[in-house]
């Protein structure tokens, strides 16, 4: 086997997953102390742990955002969801949860595309199936709190028409099977469904694809069929944040947008939250260790938290002596997203790393974390009704793109120290002195 295999369907790697290795082998840029601190003048908002910590790792003209941001230029989000189990598990809700903050920060309009068809070509059976889970999918999503007056969800197969499909089929006219080939592994004895899915991920990355949400002061004529006939308009930027495995898809739509009339999409990509089997690849609902689900009770996830991997040593004589493995130990790397305060969390690694804690116990600290993250998720749900649901997914509401600062919350942020921004990012040291510092030249 490679060291590693990164593609939207594999995550699996030899000895965990080497990330600075993937920006340059996808041609991204990795996220440094410098575009943090330009990230927090711009927003004049502290940067978010997982930007900090350097779990949202890598970009793409992320800078392009943040000039229009700076200059009241609007810009949107985009992300999406192949609704394919009943269940959420605790690594999707990483980039949803980034999303959340992102929309706070932008104060920006969200599409969300459910890709119901993405999974049926993907995964066959019924395609009643995934459009049904599309409904029960999205209340996990809505739960993290994005605001409804900003937020469009929609399903795919409910959906693809007009400005949207427009773009679809202008994008099929500038991608060969070669190129999908090339891109994605996928060869001509795969369905048409598969080999024509990535168009349908990439329509969304343009403005124009939702130009009467996008673009209300926008002018248009009607169709005989009173479709709308827009006039040439202006496009706005998107930003797709992803988990890094849906980096090709992006990469091939900035390829085609200069092609198709629309503006490259920035994009911002994360780590894969591991497997609780280990670090070489990530929480998956297929994978032989369970992931946790958004679903579980206190007790499950205690148990799943207690057979994870542990970095800790065989025996007590020999853990006190030399130590947790912070690198290796899932409990510590789930804390990496989930523990917030720098200061516990140094504690935490300067105690297991030593082994005055033990295995049991980091595993202890974590399980309340996300025991409490999980029944406020599940509270979050359980208020979301049909008529909220339906309020997500209504197109025709007035969405409000433009750019609002809000002085009043922002006026007295101070920015950090030039010292400091230097440690963030990909430089930021995860495991506090304990191992030599990796070499972040990429
Ligand atoms: N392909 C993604 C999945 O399998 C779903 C998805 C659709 C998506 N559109 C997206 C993810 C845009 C990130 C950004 O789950």
């Amino acid at each position: 086997m490679e060291e590693q295999i990164i593609d939207p369907w594999t995550v699996e790697s030899k000895n965990g997953i080497d990330y600075l290795k993937l920006i340059r082998h996808f041609g991204c840029d990795p996220i440094d102390g410098k575009l943090i601190k330009r990230f927090e003048q711009v927003t004049r908002r502290k940067a978010h742990t997982w930007l900090r910590r350097g779990l949202f790792f890598s970009h793409k003209d992320l800078e392009l955002c943040l000039n229009d941001y700076e200059k009241n230029i609007p810009i949107y989000l985009y992300t999406g969801r192949g609704p394919s189990s009943e269940s959420l598990h605790l690594g999707h809700l990483v980039p949803f949860m980034f999303t959340k903050w992102l929309q706070d920060v932008f104060n920006a309009v969200l599409i969300i595309q459910m890709s119901d068809d993405e999974k049926f070509a993907f995964k066959g059976g019924d395609l009643e199936y995934y459009e049904n889970l599309t409904f029960e999918n999205s209340k996990d999503i809505i739960a993290c709190g994005f605001n409804v007056d900003k937020t469009f969800i929609f399903s795919n197969t409910h959906s693809m028409g007009g400005e949207l499909y427009k773009n679809v089929v202008k994008i099929e006219n500038c991608i060969s099977g070669n190129a999908i080939k090339t891109i994605y592994g996928l060869t001509s004895d795969r369905k048409i469904g598969e080999i024509a899915w990535a168009c349908r991920q990439s329509a969304p990355a343009f403005s124009s694809s939702f130009a009467d949400i996008l673009h209300p002061d926008a002018k248009y004529n009607l169709y005989p069929d009173g479709s709308r006939k827009y006039e040439p308009y202006v496009n706005i930027r998107c930003l797709v944040p992803m988990a890094i495995d849906q980096r090709p898809y992006f990469a091939m739509t900035r390829d085609v947008a200069e092609r198709i009339g629309g503006l490259k999409p920035s994009e911002i990509h994360s780590e894969f939250l591991p497997s609780l089997g280990g670090i070489t690849t990530k929480m998956s609902s297929t994978h032989q260790t369970p992931p946790v689900f958004l679903t579980d009770n206190p007790k499950t996830i205690q148990t799943k938290i207690k057979k994870s991997f542990s970095g800790g040593k065989d025996t007590l004589e020999l853990h006190r002596e030399h130590g947790g493995d912070l690198r290796t130990d899932v409990a510590y790397n789930y804390l990496l997203y989930f523990c917030e305060d720098d200061k516990v969390l140094e504690k935490i690694a300067h105690q297991y790393g030593s082994g005055e804690m033990l295995s049991g116990e980091i595993k202890k600290i974590l399980t309340d974390i996300l025991v409490d993250l999980v029944i406020k998720h599940q509270e979050n749900r359980s208020k979301i009704t049909d008529e909220i649901l339906t309020k997500y997914f209504d197109r025709y509401r007035m969405f409000d793109t433009r750019v609002v600062h809000d002085d009043g919350l922002t006026k007295d942020f101070v920015l950090d120290t030039d010292e400091n921004y230097h440690n963030m990012g990909v430089n930021f040291d995860r495991f506090f002195g304990h191992y030599k510092a990796k070499d972040v030249i990429v």
